[in-house]
């Protein structure tokens, strides 16, 4: 399929690199993915906290991008999000690549280790990410079921103030999960590379059960 007309530049650079920019030994990515409102950004904080990870949310980059004066890509972004659609993936992959060059080049001495929230959300991003920014160790899955996502963001949206966190955009939300996002973590799972979380229980609990996990999985590099 061709890139969307808006996103062409982007793409002809992604398509015109060779290697990746960050090679797996020198830089340690984790993807964490889970429906919306699954706790990813809370589990992703904490793990920040306790093992200086650096955090990358997706989403909070494109939102981020949309407000960004002179911005290209504003208008695409806003009409995507609040349609709970995904955001055409040469935006976001060079929206994280910038944010990671930028991450090594400001703290060339912390750790290259990087989780990246909320992506890939669908196959296209998942390929061209690997392929051309930097192979990822593993994908943290947080599962939880729709009735308990659902509560926690309207919850949310009484407060977040996102144009996305109310019933109509959750709706939209939850079944791009489905179609677009679940393969993602499928593909992953064939290939051994999925750590999967119940994310039912509240955070701390969840917190103890991915330190288990990943501790098990990551010895040393976590
Ligand atoms: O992860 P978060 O819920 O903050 O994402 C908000 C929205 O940003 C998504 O519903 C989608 O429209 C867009 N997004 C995307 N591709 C990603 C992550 C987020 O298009 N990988
Ligand atoms: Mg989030």
């Amino acid at each position: 399929m061709p890139p969307h007309p808006a996103v062409a530049g982007a793409a002809a650079q992604l398509n015109n690199k060779p290697t990746p920019t960050f090679s797996p030994s020198d830089v340690t990515v984790l993807f964490v993915l889970g429906g919306p409102g699954a706790g990813k950004g809370t589990q992703c904080a904490r793990l920040v906290s306790e093992y200086g990870f650096t955090h990358l949310s997706a989403g909070d980059l494109l939102r981020a991008e949309q407000e960004r004066p002179g911005s290209e890509f504003g208008e695409l972004i806003k009409d995507c999000i609040k349609n709970g659609e995904i955001v055409p993936m040469e935006v976001t992959v060079k929206l994280l690549e910038n944010a990671m060059k930028a991450t090594i080049q400001d703290k060339p001495t912390a750790p290259k280790k990087f989780l990246i929230d909320g992506f890939p959300r669908k196959m296209d991003q998942a390929l061209k990410f690997e392929e051309v920014v930097c192979p990822a160790r593993l994908v943290l899955f947080y599962d939880c079921p729709e009735d308990e996502m659902e509560r926690r963001l309207l919850e949310r949206g009484k407060t977040s103030g996102r144009a996305d966190d109310n019933a109509e955009s959750i709706r939209k939300r939850f079944r791009t999960f489905i179609e677009t996002s679940m393969p993602v973590v499928d593909h992953y799972e064939k290939e051994g590379r999925v750590v999967k979380i119940d994310a039912t229980a509240p955070p701390d609990a969840v917190f103890e059960a991915t330190k288990a996990k990943l501790g098990k999985i990551l010895g040393d590099k976590l």
